[in-house]
């Protein structure tokens, strides 16, 4: 040849993969049936649109090359195989019919491949050399992989099959591919919604039973609360010790144990009369008002038992919940599009209501936020939002996966010039199967960037139902619209739910939390300081000489009688009043024990531990503060983060369904730990 070497041109790949007119279409190795004593096999679906084609030599021992139309999604491993020379992994038939992955993740067709066949032709990387990455670097993710051998960095053909031999080598060495959701349950979020929905559980402690160990925590509890709501749409509340505080309470909780009120304003359209209500609650109330980002009307400042009696009145003026307290469907905003703007070319505020009623405080890994523009000026900011709507001379827009925060990321346009009905289906694909796919606390911009496949993934399974899911996804979603009920009104309307928001369940009287300033004419909680903590019991000398862990221990104790056990929710707590002092007292039914702590917490001394989550952490009891999530053990006070802080804690005894604590004189916690001495802004602690 040209260089002098014995070697001749043999012809170069001219296999390849292409999207025409939206359909998938791909050819490799050889597909001239003249050719030798080739032999094809053809599979075609005319209802689905596929039509693919097969070589394979006499014997049908080698695949020799293929084409596909409308199904290429296994376009590279077929390629390595012809490629490779190798044996086939599966009948000629099931090739054809599209071998795919097995219920175990691995694949018929990249496990069967031999080690020197090319996976990645652009950087000539084998199958070999991509497992052996894996294994001795111990790689995780599909970028790594990229990173470590170049494969797939190329055409991006290849990526499929890379992705393939991940999970393989993955399932091999018995790894997951994502990390398990805490310690109490070794599966993912996603494996735990598909459990849930087929076994049919109702309860977290039949999921924890069946598929768990130990007794909860912070982060399972909440995920599985989430989890069971976006399946079966019952209250909340009745799994209300397993929410975080804010669902719990139907309120977001702010600092200093306060709460803000946010009612659904749909669209952001509100009439005069309601906005007058919303004025009087906040005068009647001494409430904070302030616009939110998402056009509602937040209003700070609340007191836990203030909530259902502001909500009675937020009710009977014919509001709802907004459910910003829930990691749920929030807000869809909307600009006043064509009703009343010159430019507009659709009413973008009927839509916006329309698709605010349809899925309004729907349960997701995390908040979703939508908007609605009346044409491309987009003064809704639409494309900054979960999923956001805008109008164009043929129909919607509808883009998805946006954020605003503090990791903005611009949507994408997930499909162009939609009718209503069209767009509403989409939406209904799209939210389902974020809510089936993504982890805890992960924001659809977020779970998109880790989507194999990306926008085109989504695309195939929300536009072309790929995965053949979409009737079922809508029905899901058709099931959590009408199961819909306003969880504040429910409350407002039952005397049991209203009992939980009481401050303390053995006395009438309330207390302030935190003290107030004044500013701008409304009144908000004064500031944290730089050190807000409270030091730890053996730190807190009183007039005695002792510590307040010295009179805890060995001080004038008595058992005093503080309620009766059904005062208690099961696995959650509640707080008695003793003299001045606040008493979160918890009954960890699961476990059939009882605990007692300071009710402030040391952190930001903010009168909130009984709001937490109870769990355990290797086995230790723990409270975990509602705020900033610090865990405390239950038994030892002790702070699980290593910072110096630290909870006093009282032992508790039942008798005959009664609650008791062994305790110190009242002048004696009052001297350590008296609402007015520990919470800011209240006398002895004001910053
Ligand atoms: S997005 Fe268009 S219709 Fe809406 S307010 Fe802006 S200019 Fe008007
Ligand atoms: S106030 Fe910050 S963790 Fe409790």
């Amino acid at each position: 040849n040209l260089c002098g070497e014995k070697r001749t041109f043999e012809g170069s790949d001219l296999s390849a993969k292409l999207k025409l007119l939206g359909v998938d279409v791909a050819s490799f190795g050889s597909i001239d049936p003249r050719q030798g004593a080739a032999r094809s096999v053809v599979f075609e679906d005319p209802f689905a649109g596929v039509y693919r084609r097969l070589f394979f030599n006499a014997e049908g021992k080698r695949l020799l090359g293929g084409i596909l139309v409308g199904d290429a999604e296994d376009y590279s491993t077929l390629r390595a195989l012809v490629r490779s020379g190798g044996p086939l992994p599966a009948p000629p038939g099931s090739l054809a019919q599209g071998a795919r992955p097995r219920a175990d993740g691995k694949s018929v067709t990249a496990t069967a491949l031999a080690d020197s066949a090319t996976v990645c032709a652009c950087h000539n990387v084998t199958k070999g050399q991509i497992c052996a990455a894996i294994r001795e670097k111990q790689l995780l993710r599909i970028e790594d992989v990229k990173a470590s051998t170049r494969a797939g960095t190329g055409c991006g053909g290849c990526t499929p099959l890379v992705q393939d031999l991940l999970a393989s080598e993955l399932a091999a060495a018995g790894k997951l591919r994502r990390p398990p959701l805490c310690e109490h349950f070794a599966y993912t979020r996603q494996e735990l919604l598909h459990i849930v929905k087929v076994k049919g559980y109702r309860t977290f402690d039949e999921l924890l039973r069946s598929h768990g160990r130990g007794y909860g925590c912070e982060v399972c509890k909440p995920a599985v609360a989430s989890i069971l709501a976006s399946l079966w749409n019952e209250p909340i509340l009745d799994h209300a010790t397993i929410q975080d505080t804010n669902d719990r309470f139907l309120a977001n909780l702010q600092r200093g144990g306060l709460y803000s009120v946010v009612p659904r304003v749909p669209g952001g359209e509100i009439t005069p009369e309601k906005l007058i209500v919303l004025g009087q609650v906040a005068k009647k109330y001494g409430l904070y008002t302030k616009i939110t980002g998402g056009q509602r009307i937040d209003l700070f400042g609340a007191e836990l038992p203030q909530l259902p009696d502001i909500w009675e009145e937020l009710v009977a003026a014919g509001f709802e919940s907004g459910h910003a307290y829930g990691k749920a469907m929030r807000t869809v905003k909307s600009c006043v599009g064509s009703t009343w703007c010159r430019f507009g070319v659709r009413d973008s505020v009927g839509f916006a209501i329309r698709v605010e009623l349809r899925y309004r405080g729907i349960r997701a890994p995390h908040k979703i936020k939508a908007a609605v523009s009346g044409c491309i000026r987009e003064c809704a900011e639409a494309q900054s939002k979960d999923f956001g709507l805008i109008a164009t001379e043929k129909g919607w827009n509808l883009y998805v996966c946006g954020n605003g925060g503090a990791k903005p990321r611009h949507a994408d346009l997930l499909a162009s010039d939609l009718d209503e009905e069209t767009a509403i289906r989409y939406v209904d694909r799209f939210l389902m199967y974020y809510i089936h796919t993504a982890d805890p606390l992960t924001r659809t911009s977020v779970w998109l960037e880790k989507l194999e496949g990306g926008i085109e993934h989504l695309r195939d399974v929300v536009v072309h139902d790929r995965l053949g899911i979409a009737a079922d996804l809508e029905r899901q979603m058709q099931r959590l619209v009408e199961t819909y009920q306003c969880e504040w009104t429910e409350v407002v309307r039952n005397p049991e739910r209203r009992k939980w928001f009481r401050q303390f369940v053995n006395a009438q009287e309330r207390q302030a939390d935190i003290g107030l300033v004044e500013e701008r004419g409304q009144k908000r909680p004064v500031d944290w300081p730089a050190n807000a903590s409270l030091p730890p019991p053996d730190e807190l000398r009183l007039s005695t000489g002792h510590t307040l862990a010295e009179e805890l221990a060995n001080g004038n104790r008595r058992w005093v009688r503080v309620g009766r056990v059904e005062d208690f929710p099961p696995d959650g707590a509640a707080v008695i009043l003793y003299g001045n002092t606040q008493i979160a007292v918890y009954r960890f039914a699961s476990r059939g024990e009882w605990y007692a702590t300071q009710n402030v917490c040391p952190h930001k001394r903010a009168l909130v531990l009984s709001r937490g989550l109870l769990g355990d952490h290797g086995g230790v009891p723990t409270i975990a503060c509602p705020l900033h999530k610090k865990l405390f053990a239950l038994s030892t006070g002790r702070c699980f983060s290593g910072e110096p802080l630290a909870v006093a804690t009282f032992p508790v005894s039942v008798r005959d369904g009664a609650v008791w604590l062994y305790l110190p004189p009242e002048s004696v916690l009052d001297e350590a730990l008296a609402t007015e001495r520990v919470a800011l802004g209240r006398g002895a602690a004001s910053a």
